[in-house]
């Protein structure tokens, strides 16, 4: 699946997506409170270019920590059992967070994660998702902020890779085997 040859149709434009980032950031702005310093949790490794462009646009004190779970391997399809293969270096117990997440698929990473940070106590614990893919759903669970819904298609760019390819595109684009 992996080596057949592919073409990719741009999504969702750079210019978008900064627009969409830009309105993002101050609905996240007018939520939390400014004297609680935020923790920006990145889901690694597909929020990287996303939560760089987030954070730039937050105008509140903050911090950033990443945590990595396993998702799809080298394919197309969701493993469903999620593990945590990197954690967080902070503690989260009374802390305001901030979940930062690539693409919202079947839902299992989601449920997996807030799960185990709402376990730790947080103060406030609220999600945001680059793109959400509705009607893959198996697990009831959406982000507090969606950037895009889009429909069942598999993307890449902006973070986003197929099988570690594709990361370095500025925009969003759907995978199309030729
Ligand atoms: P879920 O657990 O099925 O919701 O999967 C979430 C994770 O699967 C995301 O964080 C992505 O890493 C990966 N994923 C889901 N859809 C796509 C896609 O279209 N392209 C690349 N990765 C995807």
């Amino acid at each position: 699946m992996t080596n057949r040859p592919y073409v990719i149709d741009e999504m969702i434009s750079a210019k978008s997506i900064a627009a969409r980032i830009e309105e993002l950031s101050r609905e996240i702005h007018d939520e939390f409170d400014s004297t609680n310093k935020l923790v920006v949790v990145g889901l690694l490794r597909g929020s990287f270019v996303f939560i760089a462009d987030l954070v730039r646009e937050l105008d509140l004190p903050i911090e950033v920590d990443f945590l990595e779970a396993s998702s799809y391997g080298d394919g197309m399809e969701s493993s469903r059992e999620v593990r945590i293969l990197k954690d967080l270096r902070g503690a989260i117990e009374g802390r305001d967070v901030l979940l930062v997440e690539d693409i919202v698929d079947t839902g299992h990473t989601l449920h997996h994660v807030t799960n185990l940070l709402k376990s730790r106590e947080p103060a406030r614990l609220k999600t945001i998702a680059l793109l959400d893919k509705p009607t893959r759903r198996e697990v009831d669970m959406k982000a507090d902020w969606t950037g895009f819904e889009i429909p069942d298609e598999f993307v890449v760019g902006y973070g986003i890779d197929f099988a570690q390819r594709n990361r370095n595109l500025p925009f969003i684009g759907k995978v199309r085997f030729t």
